[in-house]
């Protein structure tokens, strides 16, 4: 079976949080042929075209290049108010600058809230711009963690059953459609 490497991002800064959590369980449950690499988004300054002008920050540089290297995307996305957090979008943002390293992408798209929407709508909106970016957000399965205080333990591992059956057959469908898409390009 074919390795492939998987970039790991998570729309929440925060130690403590749910979407990187659940990131944490992804690489645990994951198939042996995929390997994970987070890249963590706190670096990443606002997109201004002026900073662009002069050239891509190095934070900016080594996220494109690590999106560049990877074989497929894991986005864990927290929803504010009804979207997708700043910190996720402004990154897509610097991504999408040409050369776009997120064209042709394949990505699995997940996501944790303390809420009962499950992150559904912040997912949707990333959906969208991935259709200007042209990254290939794989349709189905979806993965919503909904009221997600009752899934982790204190310290951050996923210990509902039922999700971590869903998010290993997330990962399983997420390993096939990247090997899918790399046949093809
Ligand atoms: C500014 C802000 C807006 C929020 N809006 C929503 C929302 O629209 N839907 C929702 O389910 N949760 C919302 N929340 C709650 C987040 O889901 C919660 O803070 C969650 O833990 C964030 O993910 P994280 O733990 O990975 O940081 C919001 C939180 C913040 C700080």
């Amino acid at each position: 079976l074919s390795q492939i490497k998987i970039l790991c991002i998570a729309g929440s800064l925060g130690s403590g949080s749910y979407n990187r959590a659940l990131l944490r369980a992804a690489e645990k449950l994951a198939p042996r042929e995929m390997t994970f690499h987070t890249f963590d988004l706190i670096p990443i300054p606002l997109y201004n075209a002026d900073v662009e002008t002069q050239g891509d920050p190095p934070s900016v540089s080594a996220f494109k290049e690590a999106i560049q290297e990877a074989d497929g995307l894991l986005i864990a996305t927290p929803e504010y108010n009804y979207s997708v957090p700043g910190v996720l979008k402004n990154a897509i943002d610097w991504a999408s600058r040409p050369p776009n390293p997120l064209s042709k992408k394949p990505a699995g798209i997940i996501g944790a809230t303390p809420g009962i929407g499950g992150t559904i709508r912040a997912q949707q909106i990333l959906r969208q711009s991935f259709v200007y970016t042209e990254t290939y957000a794989m349709l189905k399965p979806e993965l919503l963690v909904a009221s997600c205080r009752d899934k982790f333990d204190a310290q951050g591992n996923l210990t509902d059953e039922r999700t971590r059956r869903h998010l290993t057959e997330f990962l399983a469908a997420l390993y096939k459609w990247v090997l899918l898409l790399k046949q093809q390009s």
